[in-house]
């Protein structure tokens, strides 16, 4: 729970720092949002996850949301930029508003079990193309109110995969719908969709008889009937049926207008609907029923219209002589799947020349075939003859390849798939920079290898490569963890890395160093992953998407630091699948979520590094979110944070100078009181009370008229140890968080930071802390401590402090 709203919080800040700078899809990413997002080139990369989601690369970003059952919840983890949408879980009713916040989105599937949309469900969708309704199990009664549509004026396809619709509906379709799908429903009779979408055949607007590119019905088991002139007048290009008890020849009283496209694919059809076809002057028919057997030359006469014609497991054992004379139009034939042992389509004697250019003869009994079989077939382009009985004999052909010869040969080779090789081939025998290949043109490279290679290969030194997939190279006989920079060396312009079954166990900063253009990071099917605690340095370079899939994390401390750093991390979006756990303690018992129970029993490696480490830049872009709570801040810091480098540089040159001041105070106004009151006595008073330091305290030091930018740096540069008071109330103020900023990135950013030290005025949890980034490090163990409500505690604060603030002085 903690988490969840922790991400939350996070995210608010994460989209405002992306409108403002950077063109990415910024939002933390984890487990327990039950959301994926990625980018549409990604989605090859992570398709699995999308199950039937009707999502498309061509949409910049996607997410999916499964085991939705909060919708509200669900959305907070999904960035308000995407534009395909997939929502799965229990949800029986879409509320007014469900999906406002998204007004760009352009696909929608949901597939929750909805049996109601309250009216105005879909308000603000006014870019959505398509619409998916989509229900697990048949039977489910989803009612849609008459204009629950009204608001998608850009639909252009909308699907009902599952649902069954009332027919008392009355649905108003969108002028602008171009496909309508009705799958896997109750359909018993064509005419039923008349009631239901009562607009369907004729726009309501101009009486005219619509057009709609595709009516799909398929899958209707129950669907038998056509009412005549069910469809009168509308104008379709695709018309669907398979699957269904349909006959094809009662599409004719349908009243359509005109038609293109019919497929009829395992119905009740058992002829070539040669009556169909010739009354719409089909261009192209799927047709598939093992009672067809046979081809009429009548019936073909019929068909001169058609372009393209599958007749798939037809039973047919032959075909009439002059089958491709009678339809000389024709491009595509798919005859897969019959039982044709020889075929003869070419006639000798006419000198006919078909334009065919596809032809499948896949899964018939073809013993052989003879050079006139495709005499008349000079267009032919595609030629597929899978599982028949044909022997082929290709003489004069064989292929030898050394590998030092690839190059010559290749030498503008692109992608490359090496499958099974043992890759003694291609990796070099030490781990230089040097590929046995030289390949400076390839892009893509997948190698899959058998498990035979006792050592990791590492790829390395081509130029151009983007994407490389490295699968099953485990040693099966011995395997022993790999490390990343084991596999992959100096790829500059790799884009996406993809490693599946590699043994894959440590993830370094080091990796990553000549993979400068890496944007995703797909890890699959590896087992106990540590990631280096470095990479928290790495961030800025990180990739930005880094998925770990059917993947484990080690239950090991070392992997503690990256939940806040998922949550926190700007730049990169993290997905981990499965939930992660480690194992039950001893005596058995059930296992633990991974990070609650490393937080609980690694305090002792994370200590303040919980706040985490990284450079100035991501700093920098964390502070940004800030322009809001105070305006031009950031121009503030900027030039604080120049100031203090070079001063910082030059205070190199003359050291052991002599400090204006004993100790610098950062704090905020609010904590002004414990300062004066309890601080000062305790530190400027002259022995034995006090210890007799100089302290500078901006409200009282600060050179008056003098630019607080310069005075703080000046301040902080005059003072070997720096003092941060830090409590509830001040981290609540915007202004407060600023100066905290600045101080701390100040100090990072001097060559020879000043000692730092911080004191908690109340217990303050990390949660409420700004992140401090390096801060972290700056800090020594035991160089922050929290002022005791007691009074019994204060004196080992004291001491404490003293300590810390050396021997008492007083001048
Ligand atoms: C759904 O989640 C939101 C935000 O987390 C919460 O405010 C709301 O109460 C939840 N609704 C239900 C029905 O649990
Ligand atoms: C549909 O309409 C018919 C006739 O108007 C009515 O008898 C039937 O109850 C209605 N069904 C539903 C589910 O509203
Ligand atoms: C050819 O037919 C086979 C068997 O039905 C099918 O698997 C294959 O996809 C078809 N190929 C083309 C290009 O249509
Ligand atoms: C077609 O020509 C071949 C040889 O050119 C011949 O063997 C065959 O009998 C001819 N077939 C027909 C149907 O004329
Ligand atoms: C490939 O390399 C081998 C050895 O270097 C050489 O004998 C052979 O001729 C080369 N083959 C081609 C096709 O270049």
């Amino acid at each position: 729970m903690q988490l969840a709203t922790a991400a939350g919080a996070g995210m608010a800040g994460h989209l405002l720092l992306h409108s403002l700078l950077l063109s990415l899809p910024l939002i933390a990413g984890w487990t327990a949002s039950n959301c994926l997002v990625t980018e549409g080139s990604w989605l090859p990369l992570v398709s699995r996850f999308f199950l039937n989601c009707p999502l498309n690369s061509r949409l910049p970003l996607l997410a999916v949301c499964t085991k939705v059952t909060n919708l509200t919840q669900a959305l907070e983890a999904v960035p308000q930029s995407v534009e395909g949408l997939c929502l799965a879980g229990s949800i029986s009713v879409l509320p007014q508003d469900a999906l406002s916040n998204y007004p760009g989105l352009k696909v929608l599937g949901l597939n929750l079990r909805l049996t109601r949309l309250l009216p105005g469900a879909l308000r603000g969708l006014g870019q959505l193309q398509e619409l998916s309704f989509m229900a697990p199990q048949s039977k489910n009664y989803l009612f849609l109110h008459p204009n629950a549509l009204d608001d998608l004026r850009s639909l252009q396809k909308l699907n009902f995969l599952g649902p069954c619709l009332d027919r008392n509906s009355s649905i108003q379709l969108p002028t602008s719908l171009r496909q309508l799908v009705v799958r896997y429903s109750c359909l018993q009779d064509v005419g039923e969709l008349d009631d239901i979408f009562p607009d369907l055949a004729h726009s309501p607007f101009s009486g005219d008889a619509r057009t709609l590119d595709v009516l799909d019905l398929s899958f209707n088991w129950q669907l038998k009937m056509a009412s005549p002139g069910a469809l009168q007048g509308l104008r379709l290009g695709t018309l669907h049926l398979d699957h269904t008890k349909m006959d094809a020849a009662a599409v004719l009283s349908l009243g359509l207008q005109k038609l293109k496209s019919l497929s009829v694919l395992f119905t009740v059809t058992a002829e070539l609907p040669a009556e169909t076809v010739a009354h719409f002057e089909l261009q192209e028919l799927q047709v598939g029923n093992k009672q067809i057997g046979h081809i009429t030359l009548e019936a073909l006469a019929f068909c001169h219209s058609l372009q393209s014609l599958v007749l798939q497991n037809g039973g047919l054992t032959d075909l009439p002589p002059n089958f491709l004379a009678a339809m000389p139009r024709l491009q595509r034939l798919n005859l897969a799947g019959n039982q044709l042992q020889r075929v003869r389509l070419c006639m000798n004697e006419t000198g006919f020349v078909s334009g065919l250019w596809t032809l499948n003869l896949s899964d018939n009994g073809l013993l052989a075939l003879s050079p006139a079989t495709f005499s008349c077939l000079s267009h032919l382009r595609e030629l597929l003859l899978q599982r028949n009985q044909l022997t082929l004999t290709l003489d004069g052909w064989g292929l030898h390849l050394e590998t030092q010869n690839i190059s010559e040969i290749f030498p503008a080779l692109r992608q490359l798939t090496l499958l099974g090789s043992s890759l003694e081939a291609l990796c070099s025998q030490d781990t230089s920079s040097f590929f046995l290949w030289q390949l400076p043109g390839l892009q893509s490279l997948k190698v899959r290898g058998d498990g035979h290679s006792p050592r990791p290969c590492c790829i390395t030194g081509l130029p151009n490569l983007q994407e490389l997939k490295l699968d099953a190279l485990k040693y099966r006989a011995r395997p022993r963890p790999v490390q990343l920079q084991e596999l992959v060396g100096e790829l500059p312009r790799l884009r996406v890395l993809q490693l599946a079954r590699t043994g894959l166990e440590t993830l370094s900063a080091a990796a990553f160093q000549g993979l400068g253009s890496l944007q995703v990071l797909v890890l699959d099917w590896e087992k106990g992953l540590v990631l280096d605690g470095g990479l928290q340095e790495l961030s800025p370079q990180m990739p930005q998407y880094v998925y770990i899939l059917t993947s484990s994390l080690a239950c090991q401390c070392a992997n503690a630091w990256l939940e806040p750093w998922f949550e926190g991390s700007p730049r990169t979006y993290m997905w981990v699948q499965p939930p992660q756990l480690c194992p039950a303690e001893s005596g058995g018992g059930s296992k633990h979520p991974l990070f609650p129970f490393l937080l609980n029993h690694c305090q002792e490696a994370l200590e303040l590094e919980l706040f985490l480490g990284s450079c100035a830049l991501l700093l920098l872009l964390i502070s940004l979110p800030l322009l809001q709570e105070a305006r031009n801040s950031w121009v503030l810091y900027l030039q604080a944070l120049l100031r203090a480098w070079f001063q910082g540089l030059r205070g190199q040159k003359n050291e052991g100078k002599n400090f204006l001041y004993d100790v610098f105070v950062s704090h905020c106004r609010q904590d002004q009181g414990w300062v004066v009151q309890e601080l000062l006595p305790a530190l400027e008073g002259c022995p034995p009370e006090g210890q007799g330091l100089r302290l500078c305290l901006p409200e009282r030091d600060f050179e008056p008229g003098k630019d607080v930018v310069d005075n703080v740096a000046d301040s902080m540069a005059s003072s070997p140890i720096t003092l941060c008071a830090l409590s509830h109330r001040a981290l609540r103020t915007p202004r407060c968080r600023l100066e905290l900023r600045l101080a701390t990135s100040l100090l990072l950013a001097a060559p020879h930071p000043p000692v730092l030290l911080l004191i908690f005025l109340e217990p303050v949890s990390r949660h409420q802390l700004p992140r401090y980034h390096r801060l972290a490090r700056l800090l020594r163990r035991g160089d922050y401590c929290v002022w005791p409500k007691e009074d019994e505690g204060k004196d080992s604060f004291w001491a404490w402090l003293r300590g810390r603030l050396g021997q008492p002085r007083c001048r």
